[in-house]
């Protein structure tokens, strides 16, 4: 038996294996001096005016090209194409929209070096975060068409009186505007986007300032495989001005968000103020995600795991651990091993495969991490900090940190970096523990470390998050396998990559027919 009937997860080469290492970085090089261009693409037009240069955050000296900004007029001209467009494209058959999804798997599949160079130029990840990010692109592409289909099958008709034909139907909303991170400028970006469309819905794109030039190319991609212009508009440029005039439009009848906690409730107020329908908000944000470690764990499975979970993508990942609890007896030998652990990770270019972590995204995102680190160090005690490269060029980077601290209570946001807050508890605290979790308000993610299952089964059971972890790392979900996405400050639901996600992009009509 296999564990996906209908679909099986996409696999990128493996670096580790020259036979598809070599050919895999013959073709990088091609894309690694070339630029890039994005606009806002209107009814399958690109849209001209003026451009801002990007850089990449591996290197501020490094050009990757240059985007312009969509203006409110674009939004409007946007907003109208894509409800003029909503009538037909919610009457094509869901096998047309599941099978154009199918399709473009198979493009970004056929595109993925190129995409791969993009994440990493653009948005600073490492070579094999960016070969997992066109993975899980390619996953939520082929997921959805799958549960589209089945969302969409016609069901049997419903009891009622002889005589009269009930059924019910499903269809798309109307126009989704989609607001995706940076942090997963392809994977997000599209898993918000080809959910909306296989549902039916028409789409507005609004992707992160700091990633318009990958979402471009994608929206390229998904014309070139024939979506109709004038389902998919793109427009690159400011949250405020955009993300303002859009949430406002009554036109608008869904926004599918993935950002931080305070931007979801600005577009929440935002939708909530309108006099017209009532919106649907689908918003995934952010988390203060702990892991716990008890005394029965094993210091090195718990070192490996709690690296990975902490620092990987430079600790930017929502899922990211942040805060360690740490039994009393077992504090000292998981911190010592932790201590030598890191001063093994490299921190530097992402172009390089034996980078262990990147850049931050931008110079402000480093600048409030390394203030943040030196408050944590003056309150707290350091535990380690990875060396950094001799020679720095102008990129973004930060070390990985880990500081122990007293309270939870001390971090007052999330903290979206590679830096890891220690805290020892006594077993006899440990309700303590899990109520100062839950008091965060924040649910997205928790990992448990322990050889007592039952104990573990229990944590898992009071701590309220979307996503837990036992005995393993806390990041990296992937699709249809782990859903994900949390609860409280940390989303609305439904979990991306779930067999509930699609539902909430659609709306339902009974037929009750006397014939
Ligand atoms: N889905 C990502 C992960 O699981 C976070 O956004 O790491």
């Amino acid at each position: 038996a296999t564990i996906y009937p209908d679909r099986s997860n996409s696999a990128g080469p493996n670096l580790d294996i020259s036979a598809q290492a070599e050919p895999f970085f013959a073709q990088l090089q091609e894309y690694q001096h070339c630029q890039w261009q994005a606009h806002p693409i209107i009814d399958g037009e690109s849209v001209s005016g003026a451009t801002q240069t990007v850089c990449s955050p591996r290197n501020r000296d490094e050009i990757v090209g240059q985007v312009q900004w969509a203006t409110t007029a674009d939004c409007e001209h946007a907003l109208m194409v894509a409800h003029q467009a909503f009538p037909n494209w919610r009457n094509t058959s869901v096998e047309l929209r599941a099978k154009l999804l199918e399709t473009l798997a198979d493009q970004l599949q056929a595109h993925q070096v190129e995409l791969i160079a993009l994440c990493t130029r653009e948005a600073g990840k490492q070579l094999h975060d960016g070969i997992d990010e066109v993975r899980e692109a390619i996953d939520f592409c082929r997921y959805y068409a799958v549960e589209a289909r089945k969302l969409f099958r016609p069901g049997a008709p419903l009891p009622g009186p002889t005589g009269e034909l009930n059924e019910l139907f499903v269809q798309g909303r109307g126009v989704f505007v989609c607001i995706s991170p940076w942090n997963f400028p392809l994977a997000i970006f599209l898993g918000q986007i080809s959910a909306a469309l296989v549902t039916g819905n028409t789409v507005i794109a609004k992707p992160a300032e700091q990633t318009s030039l990958i979402a471009h190319r994608t929206v390229e991609l998904m014309l070139e495989v024939g979506f109709p212009a004038d389902v998919i508009q793109l427009l690159p440029g400011s949250g405020k001005t955009l993300g303002t005039a859009l949430t406002q439009d009554n036109r608008v009848t869904g926004v599918c968000f993935t950002g931080s906690t305070q931007t979801a409730q600005l577009i929440n107020r935002s939708l909530a103020a309108r006099d017209g329908a009532i919106a649907t908000l689908i918003a995934e944000t952010g988390g203060q995600n702990c892991m716990l470690v008890d005394s029965t764990s094993l210091p090195e499975q718990v070192v490996k795991d709690v690296v990975q979970s902490a620092f990987a993508s430079a600790g930017q990942r929502c899922s990211a651990l942040r805060v360690l609890y740490l039994q009393a007896e077992i504090a000292d030998k998981v911190i010592a091993l932790l201590a030598g652990a890191m001063q093994e990770l490299n921190v530097g270019d992402t172009w390089y495969h034996q980078t262990d972590i990147g850049p931050v995204i931008d110079t402000a995102a480093q600048q409030q991490l390394l203030q943040h680190i030196a408050d944590m160090q003056s309150r707290g005690r350091l535990i380690a900090q990875s060396p950094m490269p001799e020679e720095t060029n102008t990129g973004s980077y930060v070390p990985a940190t880990a500081v122990e601290i007293e309270s939870i209570n001390w971090l007052s946001k999330e903290q979206f970096g590679p830096v890891l807050h220690v805290i020892r508890y006594k077993k006899s605290d440990l309700n303590d523990v899990i109520a100062q979790i839950n008091a965060t308000g924040f649910g997205l993610t928790l990992g448990i470390h322990s050889r007592n299952t039952q104990l573990a089964l229990t944590i898992a059971d009071r701590v309220n998050v979307g996503n837990v972890y036992i005995n393993r790392n806390q990041i990296g979900a992937m699709v249809g396998t782990q859903p994900f996405g949390g609860q409280g400050l940390s989303g609305t639901g439904p979990k991306a990559g779930g067999p509930r996600y699609l539902p909430r992009f659609i709306t339902e009509k009974t037929r009750s027919n006397n014939i």
